[in-house]
């Protein structure tokens, strides 16, 4: 970009370019709150505590294939990633093109597919790949301010896909998602993450 385009460019835009370059996932996350605040829904990544914590009751021997909803820039694929089985499979769904097209770039693990499509259509998402069922599902989504319906709608699809004995991953910065989570698995266990921005509510729902 020429100077003289520079000093043409808005500046909301060449503030969030700057934090892009400056925070590399970090301003690339931020760009993407500010394009679509309700559907992103959180202004920076996960924290390190939360990733551990969310991740904690993983049996990773029994984790062979592992879907994440709402990836955003990759922050929970990679430590998913470093603990997966050799022969295990991570796919990752976010409705964010450029957050998709982020994640084909910077992550480059034959066991890693990133599709760009809506954590409702799980069931056919998994089918394209040969899957019938998945042994667990992480989810970030921003449940609370989706569109109406939608979050009922992840949820039973969640549940038809989760095999017995897996689990649903949610984090969250209200209840709401784990309020929900209590109509589709018959037990939800309940965590909290305080060293988060913003702290973080966590719900286990295990389908037995
Ligand atoms: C709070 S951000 C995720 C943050 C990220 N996982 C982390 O830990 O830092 C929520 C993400 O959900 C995605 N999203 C929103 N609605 C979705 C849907 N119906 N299906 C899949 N992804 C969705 C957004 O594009 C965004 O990337």
């Amino acid at each position: 970009m020429s100077t003289t385009e520079f000093a043409r460019e808005p500046l909301p835009a060449r503030i969030l370019r700057k934090a892009r370059a400056l925070f590399g996932p970090t301003g690339m996350f931020m760009k993407g709150f500010a394009k679509n605040p309700v559907m992103v829904g959180a202004i920076v990544p996960s924290s390190q505590r939360t990733i551990a914590r969310v991740l904690s009751p993983v049996d990773w021997d029994n984790a062979r294939v592992f879907v994440e909803y709402g990836p955003g820039v990759g922050t929970f694929c990679r430590p998913v990633l470093d603990r997966l089985r050799r022969d295990g499979i991570l796919i990752a769904i976010d409705t964010n093109p450029d957050f998709i097209a982020y994640l084909q770039a910077t992550i480059h693990d034959a066991r890693f597919c990133a599709v760009l499509g809506s954590a409702a259509d799980v069931g056919e998402i998994i089918a394209a790949h040969g899957f019938v069922q998945a042994d667990y599902v992480l989810s970030g989504l921003p449940f609370s301010t989706l569109p109406p319906g939608t979050a009922a709608a992840i949820m039973a699809a969640t549940s038809r896909v989760l095999r017995p004995g897996g689990a649903f991953l949610v984090y969250q910065y209200t209840r709401f998602a784990r309020r929900l989570m209590q109509q589709y698995f018959p037990r939800v266990d309940n965590g909290f993450e305080p060293r988060n921005v913003p702290p973080c509510v966590i719900g286990w729902g295990w389908k037995d």
